[in-house]
Order: C-alpha cells, then structure tokens, then sequence
C-alpha cells in the first residue's frame, strides 16, 4: 500500500449497507416467474439506473447518464486527475440472477462510498460506471455501454431491438442520444485502471474453497445468425421425401455447432441459444428458421477456425438439403488478458485481508474485455454457488460478496 494510505489499512466495505442497497435493486424486473428480467435499453434498466442516482444523491455523490446510456457517479467535487473506473452492467439476460454485473455496481459503489467518507487521498479520481446493455439480450449490441466509451461501437443509427423498434427511443428515453454516442468515448489518458468484480458464474471457486478469484484472461466471443429458408407446405400431405424442412436442417446446424466444439474441441464452447421457427404451426411444415450460433475461446485463432468450420457445415448442409443458409457474423470480441500490475494489487490486497486466491479464467464475457482497449483493466471473481448464472437460482453468500467488495477497496488503494 502506498505509504500515504497506510492509515487506511483498515478500512472495511460497509456490509449490511452495500448489501442493503443490493437488495433496492430487486423490485427492478423482479419477474413473476422467478429471476430477475431487466433487459438492456427497457424501462426496468432506466429504472435500476434511477434508483441508483438516488442513492447517489443521497449519499453526496453525483451522478450522471452519458450519451451511449452508462451510469456515471462520481464524487461532487472537480478532478482533473485521471480515473480510477470500477462498475460492470444492471442488465441480466430473460430470467437471469441478482447478481450478474449488478454486484460489481453495488460494490463499487460502495467502495466509492467509504473512499469519500474516509476522504482518501487516491492517485486517482474513483468513478463508478454501470454500463448499458452488456448482455444484449433486447438490443442484439451486447457490450454495447464498453464498446462506447472505448469508442468501438459499430455505427448505432440502424440499431433496433429485438421487436423492430429503434434504439434511438430508448436510448433517448435513458439520457443519451444515438447522434452523440461517441461523445460518451472516454478521452486518451483519462481512466488510468479499470477493475471490475463479478460472481465467477462457474463452480471453480466454490470448488476450491477459496473466496476470491484473480482472473489473468477474458474469452473471445463469436455470434452468427442464421437464416435456414426451406419451403412452408402442408404437414399431412406432403410426402417425406419431398420436403424441404428448414427445421430439420437447421436441427443438423445445431448438431454441428456442438460437435464442432464437443466432439472436434476447436474451441471451448459453442451454444445455439435461439431457434425460431416459422410459421410455427404443429400442421405447417417450417419454412423459415432463424437460429444464431455462439462460440467461444481464449485463443482467437481456434475461434476463427472454429467460425470457419461452422459456416463451411452451414454451406455444406444448404447444398444437400436444397435450403437456403444465410449467415452474419453480428459479433467478435476479443479475448483479453488482464493487467499484470493490477492483479498484483488484488493479490496483495487478498493478502492483507488474509484471504485465500486463485488465478482464474474467464469463460463469461465482462465489460473489462473491452475496456482493455483504452485502459489496464483486472476483474475479481467471488464464487457462484453451484456455478449456476444466466438463471433464477444464482447465488453467492452475503458474506462472500462483502468480503469481495473488501478486496476490492484494498486494490483500488494500491492502484
Ligand atoms: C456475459 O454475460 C456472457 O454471456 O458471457
Ligand atoms: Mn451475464
Ligand atoms: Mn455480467
């Protein structure tokens, strides 16, 4: 710890508080049916962001919504020092857990908190950011808040969501504005670190007994649509063999892309996480399928190989079956290692706080991976019980998300 801070070796996160304000958060797309559904760019998202301004405002912070949708709170006074960013994301996929990118806000937050109670003397400014839309679940443009203020979004004026309506509504109805996104660019030099902490959403912590994960790598990801066009005929009267099914066919890409990583591993996952058929009718013959495909790995080489095979399969399936096969790629991120002198500071600061470590890998995509291109970027990983995420049951201790946001208010004063 620098020598300046060494007064401020026991600081602690205010636990019952962070946890408190977590627990603000479920009213947010609580849904009926279990889990939480607050989708990038819908009111259940404006109103996790209202909420938290709230308690910004509350607690002598200021807050502010940028172009692109982020959340920014920071504290009241002028700096013109550069950033020390910590947050992740408020969105969850349909039915997915409390924690998701939600924790990584909260505990930033509340690291915020008692940095400014305790008027640290930081080399760098603290923000708290909670970036729009990064699992992309209602606007197809996952990371579309990361991507912003790295100043990487595709061109956002044709962005509509998943029922057609553009995002420019949205967007506008959040605080931003589609003709300014890339004004919420962070200028050069401003943020000098980015950490992020997160649940691990995987079993290898919980596994290992160990409360904290210092994650040295993030994967890559690829998302292809597909379109499979076949014929729409009547399902009694036409012959078996004179059918043109585009469900049958697309059920064989499906097969394909797990074969391609189960079976001839050239890459470490690959998930069909939407399949539509058209008409959708139990006496209708599907003539339209719209389907996507999404692969992952740590190595960007196996994952374009990877891609390679699965549009070659597609192509190779569309001529023996007589179907049309269309295919986008809507989506690459890189796969990122994280830096080496902040996992420095989270290990030292594990160790201060007498807390056991493991170095991880990231199979789940973060905010971080794409901030890694304009700033130094680390995550922090607290276990997942079961290793369960993307679903109702997520779950981590209260205890383990306290002593998380402990561990990372001791790396933000070693930053
Ligand atoms: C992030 O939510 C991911 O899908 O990895
Ligand atoms: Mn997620
Ligand atoms: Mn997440």
């Amino acid at each position: 710890m620098p020598a300046g801070l060494a007064g401020h070796a026991g600081l602690r996160a205010d636990g019952v508080r962070m946890l408190a304000t977590l627990r603000g958060l479920d009213d947010c797309g609580a849904d009926p049916r279990g889990g939480v559904t607050r989708l990038g760019f819908t009111p259940e998202e404006d109103a996790a962001r209202d909420y938290l301004r709230r308690v910004a405002a509350e607690c002598g912070l200021t807050s502010e919504i940028d172009q692109a949708g982020n959340l920014v709170i920071r504290r009241a006074h002028v700096s013109d020092r550069p950033a020390l960013v910590m947050g992740s994301h408020l969105d969850t996929v349909p039915r997915g857990g409390t924690l998701d990118g939600t924790y990584g806000v909260i505990a930033a937050l509340e690291v915020l908190r008692v940095l400014t109670e305790h008027q640290v003397p930081l080399a760098y400014e603290p923000v708290v950011v909670a970036f729009a839309n990064e699992e992309g679940a209602h606007v197809p443009v996952p990371f579309w808040g990361s991507l912003a203020v790295a100043g990487r979004l595709p061109d956002p004026t044709g962005v509509v969501d998943r029922n057609g309506v553009p995002l420019s509504e949205a967007l506008a109805r959040a605080g931003g504005s589609i003709d300014a996104v890339d004004r919420a660019a962070w200028a050069p030099g401003s943020v000098a670190a980015y950490l992020e902490i997160h649940i691990e959403q995987g079993p290898v912590l919980e596994a290992a007994g160990v409360p904290i994960g210092v994650v040295d790598a993030i994967v890559g990801r690829t998302i292809v649509e597909f379109e499979v066009t076949g014929r729409q005929m009547h399902a009694g009267t036409t012959p078996m063999n004179q059918r043109w099914d585009a469900l049958v066919v697309a059920a064989r890409l499906v097969l394909a892309i797990e074969a391609v990583a189960k079976d001839d591993k050239l890459c470490a996952a690959g998930t069909v996480g939407i399949l539509d058929a058209l008409p959708g009718q139990t006496n209708v013959i599907p003539g339209l399928v719209r389907m996507s495909a999404e692969i992952r790995d740590g190595d960007m080489d196996r994952l374009r190989k990877a891609e390679a095979a699965i549009l070659a399969e597609a192509q190779r399936l569309a001529g023996v079956h007589g179907v049309g096969i269309e295919s986008r790629v809507t989506m690459r991120s890189e796969a990122v290692s994280t830096a080496e002198p902040l996992r420095e500071a989270i290990r030292r600061a594990a160790g201060h706080l007498g807390l056991a470590y493991l170095p991880m890998y990231s199979g789940a995509g973060h905010d971080a991976q794409i901030v890694a291109a304009v700033a130094p970027i680390a995550v922090i990983f607290v276990p997942s019980v079961g290793g369960v995420s993307h679903a109702p049951e997520e779950y981590t201790a209260p205890e383990d998300l306290v002593t998380g946001a402990n561990v990372l208010l001791h790396t933000a004063l070693r930053v």
